[in-house]
């Protein structure tokens, strides 16, 4: 597996591999099996694999989170090969803002709403890294969680509106045996918040009414930003001490 940084030198091997497919995971790296299963669907659908690991501080819309985000860059290096990634592409700041973030990409319905809302500029962040990381990359096909169901959505919406010759494609969000979703905060979680953190999930399966899951999770010591039915999943942001949850499940 090859490391790149330079964005000429990642331009240069996509050249490489010609009219051959290429699969991209874009991700912001502390990588769990969560980001493995999307990479191997990528090694299993292309002749080639992509793997980006960059923390995008554009959206990031709270600096403790940010400067809190793990980095263990060597361990992410041995998951992405060992998960069947042929480059791993690690970009610095001034390559991919040359611009210091005066062009950006804003959707003004959807990114408005649930994580939206609680995270003013998060999906204007996330599109326009999105947009440069496959503008860099230029895959044939991307890979994105549906544990990030709205992300997802705009993602897709984005690629239709602004003409990206790349397919998205959907992965199942993994969880752990106790059906809490894999997330590279879960690490940040205590001992204590752990035990209870799978109650979310059981909370988004089990319980039809809002209020109740709400009352339910604050009883038990969450912070509930939003549970909320939207594009046929029933989605949720909860906070558990300075860790921030979020999961979605089909109606
Ligand atoms: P990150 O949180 O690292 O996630 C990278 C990809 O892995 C996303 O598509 C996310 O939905 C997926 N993923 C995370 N946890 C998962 C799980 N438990 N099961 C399945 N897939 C999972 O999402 C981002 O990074 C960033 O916003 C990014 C798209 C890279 C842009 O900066």
């Amino acid at each position: 597996m090859k490391r790149i940084t330079a964005l000429q030198e990642m331009r240069a091997y996509r050249r490489l591999f010609g009219g051959e497919s290429v699969g991209f995971v874009p991700t912001m790296g502390a990588l769990h099996e969560g980001h493995a299963s999307l990479i191997r669907r990528a090694r299993l659908e292309n002749q080639h694999v992509v793997v980006s690991i960059y923390v995008n501080p554009t959206q990031f819309n709270n600096a403790d989170d940010l400067a809190k985000y793990p980095r263990p860059i060597e361990k992410d290096l041995e998951l992405a090969d060992e998960a069947g990634a042929d480059v791993v592409w690690t970009p610095e700041y001034d390559e991919l803002y040359p611009d210091a973030y005066r062009y950006k990409v804003t959707e003004s319905e959807v990114s408005k709403t649930l994580e939206g809302e609680f995270r003013p500029g998060h999906f204007d962040g996330m599109l326009s890294v999105v947009l440069k990381l496959l503008n860099g990359a230029q895959p044939t096909r991307a890979y994105f969680g549906e544990k990030d169901w709205q992300q997802l959505s705009l993602v897709r919406g984005m690629v239709e509106a602004l003409l990206v010759p790349t397919e998205i494609v959907p992965v199942a969000t993994l969880r752990e045996a106790d059906g809490l979703a894999m997330s590279s905060r879960n690490v940040r979680l205590s001992d204590a918040e752990r035990k209870i953190a799978p109650l979310l999930h059981q909370v988004l399966t089990q319980v039809d009414d809002p209020a109740r899951g709400t009352q339910i999770l604050t009883e038990k010591g969450f912070r509930v930003e939003y549970i909320r039915e939207w594009d046929g999943r029933r989605l949720a942001a909860a906070w558990l001490g300075n860790v921030r949850l979020i999961d979605n499940v089909e109606i």
